[in-house]
């Protein structure tokens, strides 16, 4: 059975971008995959968080995760910072990463542009992401486009590893779903859906309500021609809306666009509305009986037990590798 790793951060209330290109095809995948799905909470603090906020969303994030399907039956839940071999690993990935390769990371330089201080833990991301990885002998990542780059260089840093040291690591296989993988902003539709956006009508969340989806949709920016129609370059914000409303009913763009022919996007927009909206319902409503539960709790502490065996043994071959520490004396 291959194994399955991946992350989300707990950087702000999940949005519809992180459950189209992450969440949603996690839930077919545990059937058949020895999955972990971890809340990276230590990726969060490269950039500054409030203290109540992180922990709140760190809890909220864990209850979604059940929320969409995840069965901790199956599958293996927890906590980035619960399971401290990921920052040691993180730590022996950066000694073999180079300044040059992380500097060149979009997701680096769209996050530092303009500002006036940045942490250095945003450029040494990557190698704790590598880390995340490797930790498990994974052979498939689930990721949205924008990750992709991130993936690229968690490979190219486990072949330098094992070419350097010891072969002991996977080699991670990247898989992007087909449509979905980059969910864009309703309001500049040619920038990427994100968590952090300050502009809250430019992202749907998962817990937003009803009536919050129906102004945020109808808000979208679209363009003048008034004909729903796919193309991404001369009309990405209607392209976009195709796209969500594609993922949430499994139904091609292209009959899509044949329903819409004939009507304005007044009516494409309610409909695109009305589907994310019952999408969601079921959804929220289990996040909100979960999250207070000392269920989720008794889920995470398990999930963490479960982790920290695989992930220690993994960093013990590492440090052996490369000469860390000492070669213990058997009694
Ligand atoms: N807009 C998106 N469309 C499709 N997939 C997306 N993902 C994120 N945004 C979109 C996918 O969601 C997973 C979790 O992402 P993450 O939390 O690790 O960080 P991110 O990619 O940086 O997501 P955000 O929402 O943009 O967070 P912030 O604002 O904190 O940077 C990944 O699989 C990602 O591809």
């Amino acid at each position: 059975m291959k194994t399955i790793f991946s992350g989300i951060q707990p950087s702000g209330s999940l949005t519809l971008g992180n459950y189209l290109g992450a969440l949603k095809h996690f839930v077919d995948l545990q059937a058949d995959h020895n999955c972990y799905f971890c809340i990276v909470d230590e990726h969060a603090i490269t950039v500054p968080q409030d203290r109540l906020k992180l922990r709140n969303n760190i809890r909220s994030l864990a209850a979604l995760y059940l929320a969409v399907g995840i069965d901790p039956n199956q599958s293996t839940l927890f906590i980035q910072s619960e399971v401290p071999a990921h920052t040691q690993l993180g730590w022996i990935m950066q000694t073999i990463s180079y300044i040059g390769e992380l500097e060149r990371m979009t997701q680096f330089k769209d996050k530092s542009s303009g500002k006036e201080t940045v942490s250095s833990a945003l450029l040494t991301y990557p190698p704790l992401m590598t880390a995340d990885i490797l930790l498990y002998n994974t052979d498939v990542v689930p990721v949205g486009e924008d990750q992709k780059q991130h993936l690229e260089l968690t490979k190219t840093l486990a072949q330098r590893f094992n070419n350097k040291y010891n072969d002991i690591f996977t080699i991670p296989e990247i898989s992007v779903p087909k449509v979905g993988a980059r969910i864009m902003s309703l309001q500049e539709p040619t920038r990427k859906m994100s968590k952090s956006d300050e502009n809250q009508k430019a992202s749907i969340f998962i817990l937003d309500e009803p009536k919050q989806i129906e102004k945020k949709i109808k808000s979208a920016v679209t363009d003048s021609e008034g004909i729903v129609r796919f193309d991404k370059e001369n009309k990405p914000g209607i392209s976009n809306l195709l796209t969500i409303h594609a993922s949430c009913t499994g139904e091609s763009i292209e009959s899509l666009e044949n329903k819409y022919e004939h009507v304005g996007y007044g009516v494409f927009k309610q409909e695109t509305a009305d589907v994310l909206i019952d999408l969601l319902a079921p959804i929220q409503k289990r996040h909100n009986e979960l999250i207070q539960s000392p269920e989720l709790d008794d889920i995470l502490d398990h999930g963490a037990d479960k982790a920290a065996v695989k992930a220690n043994k993994t960093l013990a071959k590492a440090k052996k590798a490369m000469g860390l520490g000492r070669v213990k004396k058997k009694k």
